[in-house]
């Protein structure tokens, strides 16, 4: 057996274009246009990377992207002073402060400065607190692609188990959440659980976010099962750099029913999502009751 393809790419794609006609829609009734302010503090090569693309793609999606650069040693009160400007600057619809901060930062403090109507990452108090209890609200956009994805695969998620590999507030427990709140059973496993393989043998989808490269290896997977990569770890292979995800693939692949190939697979979902929670996010400080863009059949089996 070889696992279906989940094309991340392809599903990137389709977002992005959904979102680029919607901001064309709007701006020609209504003159709006949605903004996006993102702030990187220090010189993270991998977060320079993450922060253009961001900017380039909400300008291809035509919304005004406002870029913050902030040296290294930035104390703590100017970042505050920055989005506490953004947070009053009607031209700005959606904030995000890259992750991670430099080490005098408090991470936590920041990201709760964010008013939680432009918090376009999901991460503050309140928004991660209301899809805890399954309200309505802007959820991280690396979980809400998974999901948009693993929706093409599964219809009903009733009676379907999942296991999630990896903890962090970013993917892991924001990923069980939803999960949960669209009545999967869910585990989650993280770096101190001592029987990964036995939970994953019984998982229908297994979503890691660990960055272990080649974690989850074929023994572990139940056959059929939708396997969701969310690793990016950069190593060298054959003496070149290479980009490799938390699932052995080339052994996975012909076990598992469907699974995402990195590259390609969640990466470019993540940012397309990003661009979708910032139009939410302007729409609602709008006061504009647009049809739902995200869960809609296109994203249904
Ligand atoms: N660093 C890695 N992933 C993310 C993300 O989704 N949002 C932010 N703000 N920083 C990150």
């Amino acid at each position: 057996m070889t696992a279906r393809l989940i094309d991340g790419k392809a599903h990137a794609a389709s977002v992005r274009a959904r979102v680029r006609d919607r901001v064309a829609d709007i701006h020609a009734r209504t003159g709006l246009t949605p903004g996006l302010a993102v702030v990187l503090v220090g010189h993270d090569p991998a977060s320079e990377v993450y922060v253009r693309s961001k900017g380039k793609q909400a300008v291809e999606a035509g919304m005004r992207s406002f870029e913050h650069r902030m040296p290294t040693d930035t104390p703590a009160a100017d970042l505050l002073d920055l989005i506490r400007r953004l947070n009053e600057d009607p031209l700005v619809h959606g904030i995000l402060v890259q992750l991670p901060l430099p080490a005098h930062l408090d991470a936590r403090a920041v990201i709760n400065a964010i008013s939680p109507a432009k918090d376009v990452d999901g991460f503050h108090i309140s928004n991660v607190g209301m899809v805890g209890t399954g309200q309505d609200a802007i959820v991280p956009c690396t979980p809400l692609g998974c999901m948009m994805m693993l929706r093409h695969h599964h219809a009903d998620f009733r009676g379907l188990t999942a296991l999630v590999i990896g903890h962090s507030n970013i993917v892991g427990k924001p990923m069980a959440r939803l999960l949960l709140n669209a009545d999967c059973t869910v585990i989650v496993a993280h770096k101190s659980s001592i029987n990964i393989p036995e939970l994953a043998r019984i998982a229908d989808i297994v979503i890691v976010a660990a960055g272990v490269p080649g974690l989850v290896r074929a023994e572990w997977i139940k056959p059929g099962a939708t396997v969701i990569d969310v690793g990016i770890n950069r190593i060298e292979r054959d003496g070149k750099p290479a980009l490799v995800g938390d699932v052995d693939f080339d052994n996975v692949r012909h076990v598992a029913g469907a699974i995402t190939p990195v590259p390609g697979g969640v990466g470019p979902m993540t940012i397309a999502c990003l661009l979708a929670n910032t139009l939410t996010a302007f729409c609602h400080q709008n006061d504009l009751q647009e049809e739902p863009l995200l869960l809609d059949e296109q994203d249904q089996t």
